[in-house]
């Protein structure tokens, strides 16, 4: 079977977007290959699409030419009134009997307030569905070839915000998350990361634990960045702070280094792209 043929097969069984619903679909965190049928489904139908910023443009451009594109939504850290009218908006487009696309990078239930949204279309009684995307904490580890788990290094894996992290009521128990040992993932870490990092070897971590900064991860712009828990604020502080960051401390970092060596002796085109990284040796 063709690309096409199989594609066209696919798309002849996803559900049809009915005037009225909304559809609350994750982006992935970029590129346009992490997109589910699903989601490619909701763009070829909407005729609203309200977006989060980090939906990447490529995505964007997979709309229907005749659908509205309305960004909706700051990167992080929305404030709760901003959230409202959000999701009053989705309300009242689909009351409008219009097929709306609500369309968020990553996953819409993790880090991405699509908890809230959903609750708000249950209460005013909206017909919804949830199209699940690839979240940055997962695709973007895989894009800096950096795996999630590995055998004899983990057990768990830890995704958290650094949003709130300065704040004495919000905060997390970042010495406790250093105590499991366990690799720490973090989103919207990058303003904290130097409260995060004392706070984590405050709690045991050593400051000779690997850590990377991937910058626009999946996208063509990626970089990934390889230092310690100990510099990793300094390295932050030396990128570039409008591209969006995760953050991930632990030892798992170190395999990324170790498939670069092994292959490096690899046919050009047999070799994956390991390019983007600025390494500081330690
Ligand atoms: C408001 S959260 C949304 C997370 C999203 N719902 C998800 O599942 O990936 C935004 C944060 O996700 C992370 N992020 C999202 N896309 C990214 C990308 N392409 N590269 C690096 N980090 C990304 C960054 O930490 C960013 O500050």
């Amino acid at each position: 079977m063709t690309v096409e043929a199989a594609l066209r097969r696919l798309m002849g069984e996803v559900p049809e977007f009915l005037p009225g619903h909304v559809w609350l679909a994750g982006a992935g965190p970029g590129d346009v290959g992490h997109l589910t049928l699903h989601a490619i489904a909701g763009l070829a139908q909407a005729d609203v699409v309200l977006h989060d910023a980090l939906v990447s443009p490529a995505v964007l451009a997979l709309a229907r030419p005749e659908a509205e594109l309305v960004p909706a939504g700051k990167r992080c850290g929305r404030p709760s009134s901003e959230q409202t009218s959000i999701s009053a908006a989705l309300v009242a487009e689909a009351r409008a009997a219009r097929r709306v696309l609500r369309l968020k990078g990553g996953d819409p239930f993790v880090f991405g307030r699509g908890g809230e949204e959903v609750l708000a279309l249950a209460e005013a009684g909206i017909p919804f569905r949830v199209i699940p995307g690839m979240t940055a904490g997962v695709a973007g580890l895989a894009a800096a070839m950096i795996p999630a788990t590995m055998r004899g290094i983990n057990q768990a894996i830890i995704f958290a915000t650094g949003h709130g992290a300065d704040s004495q009521h919000a905060s997390l128990n970042w010495e406790a998350m250093a105590s499991l040992g366990q690799p720490i993932v973090l989103y919207m870490g990058a303003k904290r990361i130097g409260t995060i990092a004392r706070r984590l070897m405050a709690g045991g971590m050593e400051p000779t634990l690997p850590a990377a900064l991937i910058l626009d991860a999946t996208r063509p712009e990626q970089s990934v960045m390889v230092t310690d828990l100990g510099h990793i604020a300094e390295t932050v502080g030396d990128g570039d702070e409008d591209s969006p960051a995760l953050i991930v401390i632990g030892r798992i970092v170190t395999v990324r280094a170790r498939i670069a060596d092994l292959v490096d002796g690899l046919r050009p085109d047999l070799r994956p792209d390991l390019r983007p990284e600025r390494a500081r040796a330690r």
